[in-house]
């Protein structure tokens, strides 16, 4: 029976057999930023940092990953956190997948977020995830695209309700000459879940890296897709490939500045990895010859922070960052 595909992505990511909760985990089927570890942890701890101080160094800091696959990113940051730092830190997961084993001790792993936050709040490639509703235009407005869950067949269903056609209204443009390939992937749901976690964020920033677009330049035909076992796949909502859509950027970014009360920056993570120090430069060749086993770390580091910077790659991830009740200057890395 064809349903909208919010419900039949939450059903195929995140029901009993989903995905992403009954399967070996993000990193066995595709490559993120928090992958390419630890540079881009590294980059998170200096945020972190600026963080600490700007909250004058409290006896306690949060750092809370929403969307933490398998606590990639969270285990690395703390092996890497300096020992007075890490005295003072409390790691959170939010997770819908169950705690790996291998965990260190110190990261509280749960599948909603704390009551409050006062911290750094992250959520690297989780909002391209969260379900969302597609339309197609007709002639009397936007309708829902419908989806067969057991094929990924999709059919046309009724008008979209109110709330989707003020979102489409204001973020998604009609095309000039509309056709049957035309979609729009509504991310009022997208919005909701970024204004909600930041509800809990009582100072500190909130920082969300995903792939995603501009109302200026939304994909006409929509990017909702599939992968499975490191291949895009047609998006089939069974339960057995990852579904995912980018992210309409500053349709997410307004709704969490109206949450915060303060105004977003949106960057590419190119420019926000160069700032926090991750340029993907090589190391000076001479260092091979004193230090063979350092040059070959530094070289290993330089080739993922290019990976991470590429401007035809992960590089054109955007770094939505929202200071909450703090000057953002202090928090915002220096140039950005
Ligand atoms: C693409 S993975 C990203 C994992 C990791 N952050 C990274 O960058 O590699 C998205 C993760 O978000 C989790 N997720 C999605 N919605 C969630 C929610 N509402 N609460 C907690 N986790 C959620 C999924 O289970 C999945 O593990």
């Amino acid at each position: 029976m064809p349903i909208g595909w919010r419900a039949a992505m939450s059903a195929a990511l995140y029901g009993e057999a989903g995905f992403f909760v009954a399967g070996a985990g993000p990193a066995a089927h595709f490559r993120t930023s928090a992958h390419g570890v630890p540079v881009l942890a590294t980059a998170v701890l200096r945020l972190l940092d600026r963080v600490d101080a700007a909250l004058g160094r409290p006896d306690r800091l949060d750092v809370v990953d929403v969307g933490a696959g398998r606590g990639e990113l969270l285990t690395t940051l703390v092996g890497l956190a300096p020992p007075e730092l890490a005295a003072r830190l409390r790691p959170t997961a939010v997770e819908l997948a169950p705690r790996p084993a291998a965990l260190p001790a110190t990261v509280d792993w749960r599948p909603d977020p704390p009551e409050r936050v006062a911290g750094l709040l992250l959520g690297t490639e989780w909002l391209d995830n969260v379900p969302l509703e597609v339309a197609t235009p007709g002639p009397t407005g936007w309708r829902r695209v419908l989806v067969d869950p057991a094929t990924g067949a999709e059919s046309i269903g009724g008008p979209v309700d109110a709330a989707e056609a003020d979102w489409l209204a204001r973020w998604w443009p009609v095309p000039a000459h509309p056709g049957p390939a035309d979609r729009a992937e509504i991310g009022l749901s997208r919005d909701a879940a970024w204004a909600s976690t930041l509800s809990v964020l009582e100072r500190g920033l909130a920082l969300a890296v995903d792939y995603g677009h501009l109302r200026d330049g939304r994909p006409p035909a929509g990017t909702l897709t599939g992968f499975r076992a490191g291949r895009q796949v047609p998006p089939v909502p069974d339960g057995s490939s990852d579904l995912t859509a980018h992210v309409a950027v500053d349709a997410v970014g307004t709704a969490g500045a109206a949450v915060a009360g303060t105004p977003y920056t949106l960057v590419r993570q190119r420019a926000a990895l160069r700032a926090l120090g991750a340029d993907g430069a090589r190391p000076a060749l001479a260092l091979a010859a004193t230090d063979p086993a350092g040059y070959v770390r530094a070289l290993a580091r330089a080739s993922t922070a290019a990976e991470l910077t590429d401007p035809a790659g992960l590089g054109a991830h955007w770094w939505l960052l929202q200071p909450v009740d703090v000057d953002p200057p202090a928090v915002l890395p220096p140039g950005l």
